[in-house]
């Protein structure tokens, strides 16, 4: 068994990489082979329209043409049995690298003539994990609910069982002294992260265990 995380966040070591961690970790522990990338490692274009996996002969279908570091990668997820995907909110939606990383693998995966599906009917189970700066109701407020179910259907070609995890309120600098911070209530934000931070990664590596149990 093989596990994929997709880290979206541009930082290497905070709270998305971190959960993406917690629940390869999970997926560890069934026994899985695991492997965690992190997108802005890579040089790679968001879909350039050349529609070689939309050829009418089918000769394109489940691999994407484009040749950049992307390209291996989502053919090893093709191969995978289960892909985590991690991103910080940015501006109201995922980051740019991951919607050009989620444009490639829905695209690859779909067909104008209905509904596909990952190469010999493989299930690959599927979770997203979105970081925040907002608390969960300031989230529903500003409507990202359907930026999540927009962003985590596109991994529903995959077939397999999917979740995904909200983690809130997240801890944003090593220093709050050091950067404008007027808008947060810094001893509420420090709370949550020790007190809550540990229980979102408790969550991820559920998520992991669960979504591997074969
Ligand atoms: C360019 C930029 C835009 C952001 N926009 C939002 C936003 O619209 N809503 C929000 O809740 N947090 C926003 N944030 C905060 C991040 O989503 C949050 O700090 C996240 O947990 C960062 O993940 P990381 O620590 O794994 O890098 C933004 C941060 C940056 C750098």
């Amino acid at each position: 068994m093989k596990a994929i995380a997709i880290n979206g966040s541009p930082r290497k070591n905070w709270s998305t990489a971190q959960l993406l961690s917690s629940a390869l970790e999970g997926a560890k522990a069934q026994g899985a082979q695991t492997e965690l990338i992190h997108l802005y490692d890579l040089n790679f274009k968001g879909c350039i329209s050349c529609f070689n996996c939309m050829k009418a002969d089918g000769s394109g279908m489940w691999h994407c043409a484009l040749k950049d570091d992307l390209q291996p990668v989502l053919d090893r997820i093709m191969q995978a049995d289960a892909l985590f995907v991690g991103s910080p909110v940015y501006c109201g939606n995922v980051t740019g690298e991951t919607r050009c990383f989620l444009e490639r693998l829905a695209f690859m995966n779909g067909s104008y003539d209905g509904p596909l599906g990952p190469k010999s009917g493989n299930q690959i189970a599927a979770a997203f994990f979105f970081t925040m700066n907002v608390r969960a109701e300031q989230a529903q407020s500003a409507g990202y609910p359907a930026m999540f179910q927009q962003n985590f259907g596109l991994l529903s070609s995959l077939n397999g069982p999917k979740e995904y995890y909200l983690c809130t309120n997240t801890w944003q600098f090593d220093d709050y002294s050091k950067y404008m911070n007027k808008i947060f209530n810094i001893d509420d934000k420090r709370a949550w992260r020790q007190e809550q931070f540990p229980k979102d990664l408790q969550s991820a590596y559920e998520i992991g265990l669960n979504l591997l149990k074969r």
